[in-house]
């Protein structure tokens, strides 16, 4: 039998279990997609057993449970800042105390770990392996990639420490290079903008790097000279005298009214020209503190690959100007950047102590399958919940199934796509999808607003065929997992029009043949789709091809704002029915909007679901 090791993080942000065999990646999820409650930090019960059931084992059968990040680290390095902000920060001290002292405090979280598993009486609880949090996240970038040797960059917020590292990985060897440490953190300064700009730190990241196209980075002089001394080699220090996250639990405060001109924005109003050059110049100051980092690591190492991890590793414009630059031959992200990819990579680390090899990498292809990693339904699952409800539906065979999903698409139908297991990460790749007609002029803001109830500013992502990508994109590699942005390819663009528009009406350009996954900058977030990774996406996009001759398909995650991604066929067909999907397509049930019976719920569902 295989040797399985359990890995977890869990009390921060986005909790996650994973299980690997060997060292390889068979069952991953978040905790979100259980319990509905997005980004949920409590302890992953739920996913955790999921791992279990997928395998068939109970934790009698696993080896040891690989924890994400140290506890006790982490909770020197607060006592550290506040002893260090005195008497400033003492509020802040007292308010967070409480959630690390006591019995189930976060100081006990191995003991915590071990009464969670137990709980679940699945068995005994193996022996825990606490893991530092950037050696989790940089196993992660790693281990699963498709390369023999590389270099390692993990950026993120903060976990005890470390908040930038620097790694060179060799076979099952990974070896620390250098470290920048709290409170210099580019994910942090990333975050403290995001605040500014009233978006949600830890979430509206996403967000704020989606409106930097419609600014100009007229701050990122003054961010360069006040907030941020960027070093040749990548390396920083931020100016404290501007952030407040060492003083309370805000990231920022007077210094950065003072500098950009008047108070924060608050949340849901209007966006202003300042917010768009605020999140346009943040961006490309972590663009060039990226760029150089890359190329520091390229010289450290020697290295012509690179993989990356942590929360800053989802900034996928930042990584397509690094894949642009071509510091590396290749770059790898690991699909969970962020912190739920950390129970991967503590579990990974476990098991290449143990003695777990790379074997993938002789296949040229990473151990990720695709990230899809999650529960799936099969068939008969999916007709029991059908039936039960009397929901009509047609069974087709999976052919005929992409077929008519792509008539229907051509047709401006717009689809939920729910098809096998569900991905790990982020990401919406294709597994539980909501997807549409790019060449549809209209079709981005009738999803964000019809489907998504949504910000309209927001665009959307494109998955193409992975063989027909150069034609559309200048995307020198394969971009599987949605992390790399590129330039639509000059071939697609078309002849600017409403030349003078800014801010917002810059959306209302038609920019491309491909205009509903085209930003306002021409670029867009590429996901490369093939039949050895997700045979059911690929067949959809090469029915879609026969029949209109684009490759391409509007992907958006099957929800709506501020909802975890849908995971059973229940919350698909909730979802389908609250929104204007037309069709939705479950496994190789086809269901359409008009034979459905009248959907009705008790109170407005737009209530229970807190905005994001
Ligand atoms: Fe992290």
């Amino acid at each position: 039998m295989s040797d399985l090791i359990l890995g977890v993080s869990a009390f921060y942000h986005d909790s996650a279990a994973a299980l690997v065999a060997d060292g390889v990646p068979v069952a991953a999820a978040q905790e979100e997609r259980f319990t509905r409650r997005r980004h949920d930090p409590s302890f992953p019960s739920r996913a955790v057993a999921y791992c279990l059931d997928e395998q068939g084992v109970s934790l009698d059968d696993i080896s040891a449970v690989a924890y994400y990040e140290d506890p006790r680290l982490k909770f020197r390095r607060l006592l550290a800042t506040f002893a260090g902000a005195a008497p400033t920060g003492f509020t802040s001290f007292r308010d967070t105390l409480p959630a690390w002292l006591g019995r189930s405090g976060k100081l006990r979280t191995d003991a915590t770990v071990r009464a969670e598993l137990a709980a679940l009486g699945r068995g005994r609880v193996p022996e825990l392996s606490v893991r530092r949090h950037h050696e989790s996240h940089a196993v992660s970038a790693f281990f699963p990639s498709p390369y023999e040797s590389a270099a390692v960059l993990c950026i993120d917020g903060v976990g005890e420490w470390a908040t930038t590292t620097l790694w060179h990985g060799r076979g099952t060897d990974l070896r620390p290079v250098s470290e920048l440490r709290f409170p210099h953190s580019l994910g942090l300064l990333y975050s403290a903008f995001t605040y500014f700009c009233g978006f949600k730190v830890d979430s509206g990241e996403y967000k704020l790097m989606g409106l930097a196209p419609y600014g100009k980075p007229r701050y990122a002089r003054l961010i360069r000279e006040e907030l941020i001394d960027l070093k040749p080699d990548g390396s920083f220090r931020l100016n404290m005298r501007y952030f407040e996250y060492l003083r309370g639990q805000v990231m920022t405060g007077r210094g950065f009214e003072k500098l950009f001109g008047g108070p924060r924005r608050t949340s849901e109003s209007p966006l202003t020209e300042r917010e768009f050059d605020l999140a346009s110049s943040v961006q490309a100051v972590t663009e060039e503190a990226v760029l150089r980092l890359a190329r520091t690591a390229r010289e450290r190492t020697g290295e012509s690959r690179l993989c990356m991890a942590g929360g800053v590793a989802l900034n996928c414009v930042a990584n397509g100007k690094v894949i642009d630059a071509g510091i590396f031959d290749e770059v790898w992200v690991q699909p969970a950047a962020g912190d739920a990819g950390g129970a991967l990579g503590a579990a990974q680390a476990v098991a290449a102590e143990r003695g777990a090899r790379r074997d993938h990498v002789r296949t040229g292809h990473d151990a990720m399958s695709g990230s899809l990693l999650g529960p799936a339904y099969g068939d008969d699952e999916i007709a029991a919940y059908l039936d039960a409800r009397s929901i009509p539906y047609r069974r087709l065979d999976g052919d005929t199934l992409a077929a008519q999903v792509a008539d229907g698409l051509a047709r401006g139908k717009i689809v939920g796509w729910f098809q096998g297991r569900m991905e790990f990460g982020p990401r919406a790749l294709g597994a539980r999808s909501i997807i549409g007609d790019p060449r549809n002029p209209d079709m981005q803001s009738a999803m964000n607003l019809k489907i998504k109830f949504r910000e309209s500013f927001r665009p959307f992502a494109p998955a193409v065929l992975a063989e027909d990508a150069k034609d559309y994109f200048d995307l020198p590699q394969e971009s599987p997992y949605m992390l790399v942005v590129s330039q639509v390819a000059a071939a697609q663009r078309l002849e600017a029009q409403g030349g003078g528009a800014s801010g917002l009406d810059l959306l209302k350009v038609r920019r491309s043949t491909i205009p509903a996954v085209t930003h306002v900058d021409h670029s867009a977030r590429v996901q490369t789709v093939t039949d050895r990774e997700n045979p059911a996406y690929h067949r959809l996009l090469t029915a879609f091809k026969s029949l209109t001759g684009c490759p391409v398909l509007v992907n958006t995650s099957f929800n709506v704002r501020g909802e975890p991604i849908v995971n059973s066929p229940q919350e698909a067909y909730t979802c389908f029915m609250r929104t204007d999907i037309d069709m939705l397509a479950l496994g190789n049930f086809l269901l359409e909007k008009g034979d459905q019976p009248v959907w009705a719920e008790e109170s407005d569902w737009r209530d229970e679901i807190p905005l994001d």
